[in-house]
């Protein structure tokens, strides 16, 4: 059988194209091995007894969505996504407030992302997703789902109020 010929470019761009790929794959494993980061499922899932897994908040009841005050300056915001909406949408915190968002789907996928913070997660059916913000600057900060979910998914939003 006669060898194929292959151009010495096609060659270089082959290489480039296995070479980018496993660059990727790599960065995959670091951020997965090397950073700790994943998907919010396995750390927050709730077993079948209704019971969360996760060591920094206590198991209890499931709350109704709200926002709670938990002590001093410290609050937890209950949240359920739905198909095209927050509960709560409209919250209003002091300056300085500590939040520990704990957050769930109702339906389908959505996001959870407030701009110019470091909260930025999705929220998942079945699943809690937990995370938490010290709001030190005061002002208005909007919130949105930031996956796609349907066709109501670009008015998926709500507010935060800062004072
Ligand atoms: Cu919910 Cu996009």
């Amino acid at each position: 059988m006669k060898a194929v010929h292959v151009d010495r470019y096609e060659k270089a761009w082959i290489g480039i194209s296995v070479a980018f790929l496993a660059g990727l794959v790599l960065v995959i494993a670091y951020t997965v091995v090397g950073m700790n980061i994943h998907l919010p499922g396995s750390h927050g899932a709730e077993g079948p007894d209704g019971a969360a897994h996760h060591d920094t908040v206590p198991d209890a009841a499931p709350e109704a969505p709200g926002v709670y005050e938990v002590g001093p300056n410290h609050y937890r915001v209950v949240m359920t996504a739905q198909v095209f909406a927050f509960d709560p949408n409209e919250i209003r915190l002091p300056r300085g407030a500590r939040v520990d968002f704990v957050l769930t789907s109702k339906d389908v996928i959505h996001g959870f992302f407030i701009p110019g913070t470091t909260v930025n997660t999705m929220v998942i059916p079945g699943q809690v997703t937990r995370t938490s913000y010290v709001f030190k600057r005061p002002g208005s900060y909007t919130f949105f789902c930031h996956e796609y979910c349907g066709i109501g998914h670009q008015v998926m939003a709500g507010h935060i109020q800062v004072d």
